[in-house]
């Protein structure tokens, strides 16, 4: 199963998280991957506000890992993009059943350590337009197809 959406604007990936974050639950996992520049910050913002977080989400690059805990849910917003050997030391896969929402970005640097079920989501720059976005999203287990389901 796998969808494509194309967004035209920073504001209709921002709709997209917030459709996405309206079917939440515990223990969510959502795995962004595209180069950089391509909305993975956006899309966590956009989910991070629907959330009602109160707090500014702001890239975690050199923190990895931040949390957020005055949302619905506990957010926990990782960029591994600089993690390189280090990703034992920090107990990823524990954020996992915290009953947060966890979302990485660069997931796709860290094949190793995501959990088997997840929400793929893959953000495409197009040449052609500054503010076109190719998003290709893919659920890997029950839950996540019928999130999809339900909202794309
Ligand atoms: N359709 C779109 N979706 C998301 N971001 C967009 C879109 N069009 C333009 N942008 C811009 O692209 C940039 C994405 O930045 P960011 O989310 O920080 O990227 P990443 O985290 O993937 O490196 C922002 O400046 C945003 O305004
Ligand atoms: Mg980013």
């Amino acid at each position: 199963m796998e969808f494509k959406i194309t967004t035209y604007s920073e504001q209709e990936t921002i709709e997209l998280a917030q459709n996405i974050e309206s079917e939440k639950f515990p223990n969510m996992v959502i795995c962004l991957t595209g180069d950089l520049g391509s909305g993975k910050t956006v899309f966590t913002k956009g989910f991070a506000g629907a959330l009602e977080v109160q707090e500014d989400v702001t890239s975690p690059t050199f923190n990895i890992i931040k949390e957020y805990t005055s949302g619905e849910m506990p957010l926990y917003h990782m960029d591994v993009y600089r993690l390189e050997g280090k990703v034992e030391d920090l107990g990823i896969e524990e954020y996992y059943t915290k009953k947060g929402i966890t979302i990485i970005e660069w997931a796709d640097m860290i094949p190793d350590y995501l959990p088997e079920k997840r929400l793929e989501i893959k953000i495409k720059s197009s040449e052609e337009d500054e503010n076109k976005r190719i998003i290709t999203i893919i659920p890997y287990g029950r839950k996540y197809e019928e999130l999809c389901e339900a909202i794309l």
